[in-house]
């Protein structure tokens, strides 16, 4: 099955083809207009997509040899993201869809991730514990099934990947965060600075980051600015390290709870060298098999979201004319 992928839910936006399980081509334009706002400007993202949307998915066509009449289907992100950025791809691919008479479907921007990571994988068995950590989601997800999602634990209040975004603004880093702090933190030592873990014992399998960011902020506020300069490595590192602690803990206790074998990690955060190393080798102790995403496709891509909608393209669910833009969509709510 040959599918085009549209992704425009935040700042990059991307166009893929796939063939089956094979990425053809996949082109991502991350909007540099924001880096001096050190976040993204939703009305910037939004126009920075009308003007891109064509030329992407023209060069992802080229780049994949591939003419428009020999695909089979179309997918895109409807949610969750910005509604007037999730709006140009939605618009897009319902137009494009209309003129060449081809079936699309509508994509959880999350479920996307999902399947960015089991676009690598050959063969597993369900249930799969996945792990989401982005920018905007920290969630533990139970799959027993294809395009069957169970939430079993969430972020109270901060995703993870803010966390770290957070963090590198609070230590005079660009934006976004994660990567900045992941390479700084590789030559610190993370038992610097002993940082809190939310362990949260009421609820075992939900997250709350804001106090490991305020306990950041509090320690730069009573620490004197050159012992910060002099330690930045050692206070990525111990940040770091507590950030993700509790995000190996849970996952694996998850995978315990509910008999499953296969652990797979999805969205941006997905790129952290340590996470994926920690809970690497913590799966190995445990017998547990894990699934590492692409560094390609752990942040915001639209190979993914070819690759989720094939999946209900194959079962012949499809999108009508009159999907819309859902920016709090939840994963498993079906408006598509
Ligand atoms: O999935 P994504 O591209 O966008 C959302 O759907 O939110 O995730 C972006 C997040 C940002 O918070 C970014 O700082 C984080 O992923 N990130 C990382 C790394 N690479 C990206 N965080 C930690 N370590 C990384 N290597
Ligand atoms: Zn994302």
């Amino acid at each position: 099955m040959n599918i085009l992928g549209v992704e425009t839910s935040c700042d990059e936006t991307s166009a893929a083809i796939i063939s089956d399980d094979q990425v053809l081509s996949s082109i991502i334009s991350s909007q540099q207009v924001h880096s001096k706002f050190g976040g993204v400007v939703p009305e910037l993202a939004s126009r920075a997509h009308v003007r891109l949307i064509v030329p992407i998915v023209q060069e992802a066509l080229q780049s994949s040899g591939f003419k428009m009449d020999k695909l089979d289907g179309l997918a895109v992100t409807y949610g969750p993201g910005l509604v007037g950025a999730l709006l140009v791809g939605v618009n897009f691919i319902k137009g494009l869809a209309l003129v060449l008479d081809k079936p699309f479907i509508g994509v959880n921007h999350i479920e996307g991730h999902i399947y960015g990571n089991l676009l690598t994988q050959d063969s597993f068995d369900f249930p799969v514990i996945f792990l989401i950590v982005s920018g905007g989601h920290t969630q533990i997800v139970l799959m027993r099934d294809h395009l069957e999602y169970e939430i079993i634990g969430k972020t109270r209040d901060d995703a993870v990947g803010e966390a770290f975004d957070k963090a590198a603004k609070m230590l005079g880093m660009g934006y976004p965060g994660g990567p900045e702090i992941d390479k700084l933190a590789s030559k610190g030592d993370p038992k610097f600075f002993k940082f809190p873990r939310a362990r949260l014992k009421d609820a075992e399998f939900d997250f709350s980051y804001s106090g490991l960011k305020t306990a950041l902020l509090t320690y730069l506020n009573n620490t004197h600015e050159a012992i910060v300069k002099d330690h930045l490595p050692d206070i990525c590192a111990s940040y770091q390290t507590a950030a993700v602690e509790v995000l190996i803990e849970k996952t694996l206790k998850a995978a315990q709870r509910y008999n499953a074998n296969y652990v797979g990690i999805a969205g941006g955060v997905a790129a952290n060298s340590l996470l994926r190393s920690w809970l690497k080798a913590e799966c190995e102790k445990n017998n547990l098999q894990i699934f590492l995403p692409e560094l390609e496709f752990c942040t915001d891509n639209a190979a993914m979201i070819a690759r989720a909608g094939r999946e209900y393209l194959n079962r012949n669910i499809q999108s009508g004319q009159m999907l819309n833009a859902y920016p709090s969509l939840k994963l498993g709510q079906n408006n598509y």
